[in-house]
């Protein structure tokens, strides 16, 4: 089956690079001053350069078969965008380090996990993999635009960081999507390796959390617990109805339309 790729007008997918500008002045708890919510977005943090490998490589399985030109243009980009991805995080994950956080000992881990997916689970399986860890990572995305109550939590210097990576996920969000769908990969090869997905990495992603906060001496207080909770209870309320679009037939990533804040994206000072 051949689909054509798509992309809404307006949009495009433009890899940039990004610098930090003062990287020292990010504070060991940059989410909220929150000890919990902080560990967790740091698990993601170092999950993200091998596992933006590991997307990038189970694209380029496939690149060659793209006749299309103007794809195969979307699908550079898309690799372009994530490998910047990776060395951006890589910065910032080092910065954490210096706080304190064993994050080389779960660099390895991480590392690990996503060595053993791209050997041991076939391809296609490892691109539907990328579909749907695409799919978190723009509803991820699409919540970061849309609740200024959560990004306001968010230290600026990491915001900065946090929004760019943001907006280029909402700009490749439906590139592997497509791609799945141009080598013949259907609704059971998405739900299945959606399945595959959440067994092989959600323990991994336990694991690493668990261990961070449980070594982290300093104390957790009931004022962050509360306020965890009350993040939590927005983000599952503005995520749920997203992840569950996913397991229906006829989705696609631009049936949530996102271009709105790309508009406001490119608007910014922050991009210049
Ligand atoms: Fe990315
Ligand atoms: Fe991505």
């Amino acid at each position: 089956m051949t689909a054509q790729p798509t992309l809404p007008k307006g949009i495009e997918i433009v890899p940039r690079k990004f610098s930090f500008r003062d990287l020292d002045s990010v504070p060991k708890y940059w989410f909220g001053g929150n000890k919990g919510i902080t560990h967790l977005e740091n698990t993601f943090s170092i999950l993200i350069p091998p596992g933006e490998r590991f997307f990038i490589q189970s694209v380029r399985n496939y690149a060659d078969r793209v006749e299309d030109p103007e794809f195969a243009k979307l699908v550079q980009a898309f690799i372009q965008q994530e490998g910047h991805h990776t060395r951006a995080h890589h910065d910032f994950n080092r910065h954490f380090a210096s706080h304190g956080i064993g994050v080389e000992r779960e660099e390895a881990y991480a590392a690990r996990v996503m060595e053993r997916a791209a050997r041991w689970l076939p391809k296609k399986i490892q691109l539907g993999i990328t579909v749907f860890f695409e799919h978190l990572t723009a509803t991820g995305a699409h919540m970061l635009f849309a609740a200024p109550e959560i990004a306001r939590e968010i230290h600026p210097e990491a915001l900065r960081f946090w929004r760019w990576h943001a907006a280029e996920e909402l700009e490749h969000k439906a590139v592997a999507f497509d791609l799945l769908r141009q080598v013949g990969g259907g609704y059971v090869t998405r739900m299945v390796s959606a399945l595959i997905g959440i067994l092989w990495f959600a323990p991994a992603f336990a694991i690493m959390a668990r261990r961070m906060i449980r070594e982290d001496p300093v104390p957790a207080t009931d004022e962050m617990r509360a306020q965890a909770k009350a993040i939590d209870a927005l983000a599952r309320k503005l995520q749920t109805p997203l992840l569950l679009a996913y397991f229906k037939p006829s989705f696609h990533p631009w049936q949530q339309r996102d271009e709105a804040f790309l508009a406001e994206f490119y608007a910014s000072p922050e991009i210049a």
